[in-house]
């Protein structure tokens, strides 16, 4: 292999936008009587808006109509907005500038890969859009994470085969959609919980500054020192 490409998350990933959704979804938990913590927003991360507001409501074993969901989720949006639109640069995660600026460096082509439909929005906020090749979010797709399908027309957007492509990523669902694409999956996180990543590091700030060679090596197999990095 000797070309490669580079796709993100999003959430939990470039910026720590759980903490928002969380206050959002809260709001209105509280609101239909749902005790909702922090443990289960963990069940949230890396799925769609639409998929939170069912798990939300299997947590607080209730039933609704659908215009009543649909009012809910524009809602829930609407407080989230409240949020992130007082985003800034600072807000950007330990390590992403300079794991952009490696990549950079390299000439390796990055794009988003996210479930959320506020991406663009998020990215510009932390003035980190213009540096992206590619925005695939979750206005670009009809199969939310799991299903591989954000993170192929993120290969297809970086000119790529999917196994060019590293994903990098905090959730079990993002995780298992980069492997049933058949690309290298990075887990950005706890270990445990994403132990089906092939390799795993507590934050961005862990990236090796030689990390990216052993894919582009012609040497790759016989590479002992990067293979020390893989978990999987
Ligand atoms: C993902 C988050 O990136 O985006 C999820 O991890 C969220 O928690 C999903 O539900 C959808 O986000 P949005 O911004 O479209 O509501
Ligand atoms: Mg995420």
């Amino acid at each position: 292999m000797n070309k490669i490409g580079v796709i993100f998350d999003l959430d939990g990933v470039i910026v720590d936008t759980a903490k928002y959704h969380f206050l959002a979804w809260k709001n209105l938990a509280d609101d239909l009587g749902i005790a909702f913590t922090e443990t289960h927003n963990e069940l949230l991360k890396g799925v769609s808006r639409v998929r939170s507001l069912e798990i939300l409501l299997e947590i607080g074993n209730l039933e609704l109509p659908e215009a009543k969901k649909q009012e809910i989720l524009v809602s829930k949006n609407e407080d989230y907005l409240g949020y992130i639109t007082k985003m800034g640069p600072e807000e950007i995660l330990p390590g992403v500038n300079g794991l952009l600026d490696t990549l950079d460096d390299l000439g390796i082509k990055y794009v988003l890969g996210s479930a959320s439909k506020n991406a663009t929005l998020i990215l510009k906020q932390v003035n980190l859009l213009h540096r992206f090749s590619g925005i695939v979010d979750g206005n670009s797709v009809s199969k939310a994470k799991p299903d591989p399908e954000v993170f192929l027309i993120g290969a297809k957007q970086l000119n790529l085969q999917p196994e060019q492509c590293i994903v990098f990523e905090d959730a079990i669902a993002g995780i298992e959609a980069a492997n049933q694409a058949n690309m290298i999956s990075i887990g950005v996180g706890d270990k445990e919980t994403l132990n089906e990543a092939d390799y795993n590091f507590n934050n961005l700030t862990e990236i090796p500054e030689n990390f990216f060679s052993q894919f582009i090596s012609d040497k790759r197999k016989n590479n002992n020192e990067s293979r020390l990095y893989k978990t999987r």
